[in-house]
């Protein structure tokens, strides 16, 4: 046995440190190293005397290779976040903060799947079997033949999976509440976590069964987060959303089977979630078009156009300073389209607080907001409410020139089919297909923009001392 030498491991970003230190390095968190032994640690392996290694064949680029082989669920959100279904053999990550829903979705998964005749099984590591069962009963899912255990310990539960004919699918529910008779530290560290998911991962590709791992996204750092395992599966999944909305949106961040950056939404109700097949009308939904300060945006989510509103309110100050507050987007972002508009179109917003928001609680991260964002800001500043059926996209540089964005084509399509016969875009878009009764306008440049929405930019040039 190897000497064994204490570590001190961050459990939010799983950064190794030689000693204690309030804040880590690699994160920027606060309070998250914890002492950690090395011994069954990362890289640490079982820790059984090296044996001498076995040479293995070595093989070519091509050759035959098929298509992996997946389990659909039928729940077409969740199929398309997972690129077409669960691959078999393979391990998947299903990450999000506590109480979102993760249970909640994969209890459903997990009916859809025992419904179409897979064998799977639920390993509960957070809630007892009676509570489980009340879920699946508010889920409809009560008649189904999901095999359930609650059960923590690896070896337990490696034993159960792996004892009668082989399940096609597994759920560890949760990670952080796995804990290895080989690993020395407590429970939800990140040795643990690691040693966990280690093991899972090998029994996915051992029988051939996909593992599908839940984990808690931690913002104290006491457990470690998935991050921490987040290298070692072979897709990610985020399920996100705001505590105070009831849509959901199951996000890829890595998928080695299949693309990123594909979302499936879904509507958190009283009987589970439900699939959204239209994102756009559900972030559309209590529009109110007549009051200025609202511009819609014609956004993407991979392949997937989502139309949401952006809304601001730009008022006089009373305070020294102005306030700047956003929800749901870049609030850099936000100073620097305030200062385009005031270097480029002469908009003082110095003596102005402004609030900016996405409405539905989504969370806009595409710099084609941009254009949507300072339509928002001019129509609030100036009073006037924007046309009702135009959409806004494209990215603003320093120069205050218009950017063009990618995918100008389906932003435009989805817009049409939401009835918006209007669109300000950028103006060197490659291919700007022409709408049937589609009044697309290129916009060259901020000013552009400005003088088109307030008909003279001069106008806000106004603020209330200096007129
Ligand atoms: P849960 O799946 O337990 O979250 P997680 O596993 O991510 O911690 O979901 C918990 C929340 O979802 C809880 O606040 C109750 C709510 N919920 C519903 O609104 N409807 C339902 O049908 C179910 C099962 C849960
Ligand atoms: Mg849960």
């Amino acid at each position: 046995m190897a000497k064994s030498k204490t570590q001190f491991v961050c459990q939010n970003c799983g950064t190794v440190h030689n000693r204690w230190a309030g804040k880590c390095d690699g994160c920027g968190e606060w309070n998250t190293i914890i002492e950690d032994d090395q011994m069954g640690g990362i890289g640490g392996g079982p820790g059984k005397v090296p044996k001498k290694g076995r040479a293995v064949a070595l093989t070519t680029l091509s050759g035959e290779t098929e298509e992996a082989p997946r389990i659909f669920t039928g729940i077409s959100e969740l199929d398309r976040a997972t690129g077409g279904g669960f691959v078999r053999g393979s391990a998947v990550l299903v990450g999000g903060d506590p109480g979102i829903g993760k249970s909640t979705l994969l209890m459903q998964a997990a009916a859809a799947l025992s419904r179409r005749g897979h064998r799977i099984i639920y390993v509960s590591g957070e809630e007892a079997v009676a509570q489980v069962r009340l879920r699946a009963q508010r889920l409809d899912a009560a008649d189904t033949e999901v095999l359930l255990a609650a059960e923590t310990n690896v070896e337990d539960i490696l034993a159960t999976i792996g004892e009668g004919k082989r399940p096609d699918l597994v759920i560890i529910d949760s990670i952080q509440t796995l804990w290895s008779d080989t690993a020395d530290s407590a429970p939800g560290t990140v040795t643990q976590v690691r040693t966990g998911v280690q093991a899972m991962i090998r029994f996915a590709k051992q029988t051939g069964a996909a593992m599908v791992l839940v984990g808690h996204v931690t913002k104290e750092g006491q457990i470690a987060g998935p991050r921490v395992v987040e290298h070692m599966v072979d897709a990610v999944l985020y399920f996100e959303g705001d505590r105070g909305h009831h849509y959901r949106i199951l996000r890829t961040v890595k998928n080695r089977f299949g693309p990123t950056d594909e979302i499936g939404v879904f509507e958190m109700s009283d009987k589970g979630l439900r699939e959204v097949t239209n994102p756009s009308e559900l972030f559309l939904g209590e529009r109110n078009s007549k009051s200025p300060g609202a511009a819609v945006f014609a956004g993407m989510e991979g392949t997937r156009p989502v139309l949401v509103e952006v809304q601001a309110l730009v008022a006089p100050t009373s305070l020294g300073t102005p306030r700047r507050a956003v929800v749901g987007w870049d609030s850099s972002r936000l100073s620097m389209i305030l200062a385009v508009l005031e270097a480029h179109c002469g908009v003082k917003l110095g003596q102005h607080d402004v609030y900016l928001n996405v409405a539905g609680g989504y969370r806009i991260t595409e710099p084609a907001a941009d254009l949507a964002v300072a339509s928002a800001l001019v129509s609030s500043l100036a009073g006037l409410a924007l046309p009702a059926d135009c959409v806004y996209f494209g990215e603003i540089s320093l120069s205050g020139a218009v950017r063009p964005v990618s995918q100008t084509a389906q932003r435009l399509k989805e817009a049409e089919k939401l009835g918006f016969a209007g669109a300000m875009l950028p103006a060197t878009s490659a291919e700007v297909p022409k709408g049937a009764n589609g009044r697309w306008v290129t916009i060259e440049d901020l000013p552009d923009l400005v003088s088109r929405i307030a008909g003279s930019a001069a106008k806000l040039r106004q603020t209330p001392e200096d007129d």
